[in-house]
């Protein structure tokens, strides 16, 4: 069992069968309420685990919501919220989030406006939770295709990791947590990038020191900027452009968060070429690793406009320029860097494949 521990909880990574939980809740939750969030998947493939595992659980109220990003909206919220204020939830009550990153940034985001905030524990699920979303306490929900436009910085009280969870998600699933794990190691540590590129990502499951390492990049930089005000926006790197193609296709055909994580930081990696940041041969390394495990960009026309058009709102900006997070070399990355939109679809479309 690996425990890390950051400056407010501890994320404790191994098999179930070794997470405090049970001392947890017996200490800090005697006799609290508990509600569960699930999503249709956690729910029939890792809800039981839990409860067989710590049967002080059974009575927890569970809440299974549909999955999907299509989900992550204020209706949503306020839905759910509305039976959990019929079950009488209060101030010393509990929630814990079981699920993706989905679940964990919902759940995180309803605790923490529930009468003004309840506690909450996340249980990830995905492999994209469990390096990235569940950690560093950004919470929140879409609006319309923005994404994350809405939500609060709020911490769990504990993070429980078994990666054992992973066995059922859908190959496609670990492509998603792995693009952002490659993001860790291209922003962070160029060891990590390597070890990556040389584990493919249906091996990545079996792998808790990748998944550790991950998690161990994603803490250091929350803990040394919390609210994102300079260093934390690294991790925003492949964001700018990735949040926009994602946002593009929300109300179309959902893709996978790491597919536009991928493909957004092959485009923000030649951006850096072109700006002469980074060196052409290491944008060059990663566009040819990023497509030998992703697909290609494929975008209509009107598509890239609706991408260009949602590039604007992006909250990573500042009186209508657009700052992006930009490697300098494998392993090290800038923030607020400047560049213009124009620069963006030039690149855009150069990659593009149709
Ligand atoms: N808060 C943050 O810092 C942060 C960081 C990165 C991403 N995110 C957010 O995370 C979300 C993406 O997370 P995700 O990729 O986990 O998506 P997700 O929560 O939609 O999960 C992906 C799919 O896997 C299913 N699933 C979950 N656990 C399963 C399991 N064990 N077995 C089988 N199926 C399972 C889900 O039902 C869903 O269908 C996006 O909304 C993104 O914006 C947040």
């Amino acid at each position: 069992m690996d425990i890390i521990q950051t400056k407010n909880y501890a994320i404790e990574l191994g098999s179930i069968q070794e997470w405090g939980l049970k001392s947890l809740l017996s200490k800090n939750y005697p006799n609290a309420k508990v509600v569960m969030i699930t999503d249709e998947n956690s729910y029939d493939y890792c809800l039981e685990k839990i409860l067989n595992q710590f049967p002080e659980l059974q009575e927890a109220q569970v809440l299974q919501l549909p999955a999907g990003e299509q989900y992550k909206n204020l209706p949503l919220v306020e839905q759910i919220l509305n039976v959990i204020s019929e079950h009488n939830l209060s101030r010393n009550d509990l929630m814990i989030n079981l699920g993706g990153g989905v679940i964990t940034d919902m759940g995180g985001f309803m605790a923490s406006i529930y009468k003004r905030g309840i506690d909450f524990i996340n249980i990830p699920t995905t492999l994209l939770s469990m390096v990235d979303a569940s950690i560093g306490g950004k919470t929140g929900v879409d609006l319309g295709s923005l994404k994350n436009q809405i939500g609060v910085f709020a911490e769990p009280k504990a993070l429980y990791i078994d990666p054992e969870f992973l066995n059922t998600l859908e190959p496609i699933q670990i492509f998603s947590g792995y693009a952002e794990m490659l993001k860790h190691g291209l922003i962070a540590d160029k060891a990590h990038w390597e070890a990556l590129k040389e584990t493919k990502p249906d091996v990545v499951p079996s792998r808790i020191d990748l998944i550790k390492r991950s998690i161990e990049i994603k803490k250091e930089v929350v803990e040394k900027d919390f609210k994102e005000s300079g260093l934390r926006k690294i991790l925003n790197f492949g964001h700018t452009v990735g949040h926009a193609i994602e946002g593009m296709y929300l109300t179309k055909a959902p893709i996978i968060h790491g597919l536009g994580v991928a493909w957004g930081m092959m485009v923000e990696a030649k951006i850096a070429t072109e700006l002469g940041m980074l060196s052409a041969d290491e944008s060059k390394e990663i566009e040819e690793f990023i497509l030998s495990i992703y697909p290609p960009i494929k975008l209509e026309d009107e598509e890239i406009e609706e991408i260009m058009h949602l590039i604007q709102f992006d909250k990573k900006n500042k009186e209508d320029k657009i700052l992006c997070a930009l490697i300098t070399e494998i392993g090290k990355c800038e923030y607020d860097v400047e560049v213009k939109v124009g620069m963006v679809e030039k690149v855009l479309r150069e990659v593009n494949v149709s």
